[in-house]
């Protein structure tokens, strides 16, 4: 298995229609293979293969919350068959969106039917997290990211958060060396470094699955 390189905004090929594949053979298997060791590298619970460079509608997903337990799982030509009319909010990242999050409300149950690993046809009647990272992993096969579903106000204020995040870290690193330099303890001091939080939140509680999101970065 080979870890790929995963594209990031504003790379154009990220807004490409991925194609449908016509058989699981080898090479598609070879490519999930690659996903899911580059997803779980990154890390996160998501991976659709346009985010490797491939217009391919094939997606890798494991929403494992133990630590150890893998229980990967892989979308070949899915489609949503349903949708619950009740939304639900998750905070969301993305692996191609680096240290960008925010909430997204979407249907809170959806059924989706694909070919499996082996080119089998299943159905799957998702909710909660696994439902809300199928929904942005199709996304992403329509060349969509979560951030489109944000107002130009909401973007805005994300990047003001991230800026602030980078300016809070160039002032909390500094402090901490001089500190360790003048023999004094930090250890009560602590912080998440961008780019390493991660999983989904709901209701703003921790979830500890990652997201392919980065975060959920799904
Ligand atoms: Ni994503």
């Amino acid at each position: 298995m080979t870890i790929r390189t995963i594209i990031t905004e504003p790379n154009q090929l990220l807004r490409q229609v991925s194609k449908p594949v016509d058989q699981v053979g080898k090479e598609e298997q070879t490519l999930m293979d690659d996903m899911l060791e580059t997803m779980y590298d990154a890390p996160g619970i998501g991976l659709a293969a346009i985010q490797v460079g491939v217009p391919k509608r094939i997606i890798v997903m494991d929403i494992s919350k133990e630590e150890g337990k893998k229980e990967p799982r892989y979308f070949v030509n899915p489609v949503i068959k349903n949708k619950d009319p009740i939304k639900a909010t998750y905070e969301e990242g993305c692996l191609s969106v680096p240290n960008q999050f925010a909430e997204i409300d979407r249907p809170s149950k959806c059924e989706v039917e694909y070919l499996d690993y082996h080119g089998k046809k299943q159905l799957l009647k998702a909710d909660g997290l696994l439902a809300t990272c199928i929904q942005h992993e199709m996304d992403h096969l329509e060349g969509v990211l979560f951030i489109d579903y944000l107002s130009k106000l909401k973007k805005s204020k994300m990047s003001k958060i991230k800026f602030i995040r980078v300016v809070v870290l160039m002032l909390i690193v500094p402090m901490l060396s001089f500190g360790q330099n003048q023999g004094t303890c930090y250890n009560t001091v602590s912080f998440c470094p961008v780019g390493k939080r991660m999983g989904f939140t709901k209701n703003m509680q921790s979830f500890s699955g990652a997201f392919e999101m980065g975060d959920t970065s799904v």
